[in-house]
């Protein structure tokens, strides 16, 4: 057998696992015909994005209330690894584009990207495990050095939390340090002074889907207040130490027939785009936001480009739902200057390379990147993986509590002690 015979793909398994919810998602395995084999499991959201790649679900409602993903693994098994066997794995573009062509429907309904990421995203590992080299270096090179600016999501509501916050996440932004390891302390040290802060108010510290607190609090405006208080109790610097992210993921709090946003689980108010941009504004000269995504819906391209008009020379202004993830969506963002900003989750389109295509675009015109989990998470550890290889510079992954999370956290010491102060953090925000 020639040396390359030896990346050709042997085998692909697939089965049903459980993210961090709780519900079924898909793992699967590549084997090569050398014997090395490389895994992965896909996230699940729950804001999901309209455009987003379909997710397969089994839709039986006598298994996991129809949302199994035994559909998927069985594509994987029966439809994708007969098409697989023999391809090279280290011709990642290759088998990502037959992935696509396999499924052959615009948004990998057939299939499911859901099916379609595990075998992309294991496919990758293999590659890597095979040329025994890490998988931010498989997919980013030498000089893949670049370790993200972490955004911490400690207070959880929207649909992440059943508390009374209608915005879905707000994030401490450390960035006091050009190492990943000190950055991260600040932000352990900060969400544990928060808890502290809560439980003197009398506020719950049970946590949401991403790890971070979920209390009743007042508004939005109280949720921000809490965060500052935080950061300087717990000794650092608002602004030149520590800034703050939101995720407002407006689209889960819009109401599409009057178009107004609603804040349903707070105050009942509604609000046009331009009061919620307008309200974002007076948010910029009182505290120390850097980013704020999803703030109007995802299909609101006309508030968008007042948003960008109006703030998005003072803010990051990251596209979640309004891009997912996908070169169309986000070329018209370019052409039309929504946003500055992308966030990237690789299944919202369902293969690697479409998201390093995605990200490259982006960074061509001077978008930046921000790597991004799911609600639904595992244990899989690739985006801190993608985040160095990409050198995107940000990574959004939770709070610095519950295990799925703080896998991709613990990975990304890993990556910066592996390479021995090469490695390096650079704000984008100062
Ligand atoms: P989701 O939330 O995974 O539930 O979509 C994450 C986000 O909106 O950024
Ligand atoms: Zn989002």
């Amino acid at each position: 057998m020639g040396k390359s015979k030896k990346s050709f793909i042997e085998n692909i398994f697939a089965f049903e696992c459980l993210d961090s919810r709780g519900f079924p998602t898909v793992s699967a395995t590549v084997t090569l015909a050398d014997g090395t084999s490389g895994s992965a499991m896909v996230p699940s959201g729950a804001s999901t994005g309209e455009h987003e790649a379909h997710e397969l679900r089994d839709g039986d409602k006598k298994r996991y209330s129809g949302k199994g993903a035994l559909k998927a693994v069985a594509n994987i098994s029966e439809k994708i690894a007969p098409e697989l066997k023999g391809a090279d794995v280290l011709e990642l573009g290759k088998i990502d584009y037959r992935l696509i062509e396999l499924d052959g429907s615009p948004n990998k309904s057939a299939l499911g990207a859901n099916a379609l990421l595990a075998v992309s995203l294991a496919s990758a590992h293999a590659g890597a495990n095979y040329l025994r080299v890490p998988l931010f270096r498989y997919l980013g090179g030498a000089n893949a050095k670049k370790l993200p600016i972490p955004l911490v999501n400690v207070i959880n509501g929207g649909a992440h939390a059943s508390n009374s916050l209608d915005f879905q996440e707000f994030m401490i932004v450390p960035h006091l340090s050009t190492t990943f390891f000190e950055n991260i302390r600040a932000a352990s040290e900060i969400f544990h002074q928060l808890k502290k802060n809560l439980i003197k108010k009398g506020l719950s510290v049970g946590v949401g889907d991403e790890g971070g607190f979920a209390p009743n609090l007042g508004s939005a405006e109280e949720a921000i207040q809490c965060l500052c208080e935080a950061i300087e109790d717990a000794g650092y610097k608002t602004t030149e130490e520590v800034s703050i992210a939101l995720d407002v993921a407006a689209s889960e709090f819009l109401d599409k027939e009057k178009g107004v946003y609603v804040f349903k689980k707070s105050s009942g108010e509604a609000l046009k785009a331009q009061d919620l941009v307008a309200l974002y504004k007076s948010w910029l000269d009182k505290y120390p936001i850097v980013s704020i995504e999803d703030g109007l819906g995802e299909n609101d391209w006309d508030g968008w480009k007042h948003m960008s008009e109006e703030i998005g020379k003072q803010v990051q202004l990251v596209g979640d739902d309004l891009f997912v993830t996908n070169s169309e969506r986000l070329a018209t963002g370019i052409e039309n200057g929504v946003a500055n900003s992308i966030l990237i989750k690789l299944n919202q389109i369902g293969t690697v390379t479409e998201t390093l295509e995605t990200i490259r675009l982006a960074h061509d015109n001077s978008y930046r990147t921000v790597i991004s989990h799911r609600s639904g998470e595992t244990e899989d550890t690739s985006i801190a993986d993608l985040a160095v290889a990409v050198g995107s510079g940000q990574i959004k992954t939770g709070s610095v509590c519950r295990s799925e999370r703080v896998a991709k956290y613990n990975r990304l010491l890993w990556i910066e002690t592996f390479l021995g102060g090469q490695s390096f953090c650079a704000s984008p925000f100062i």
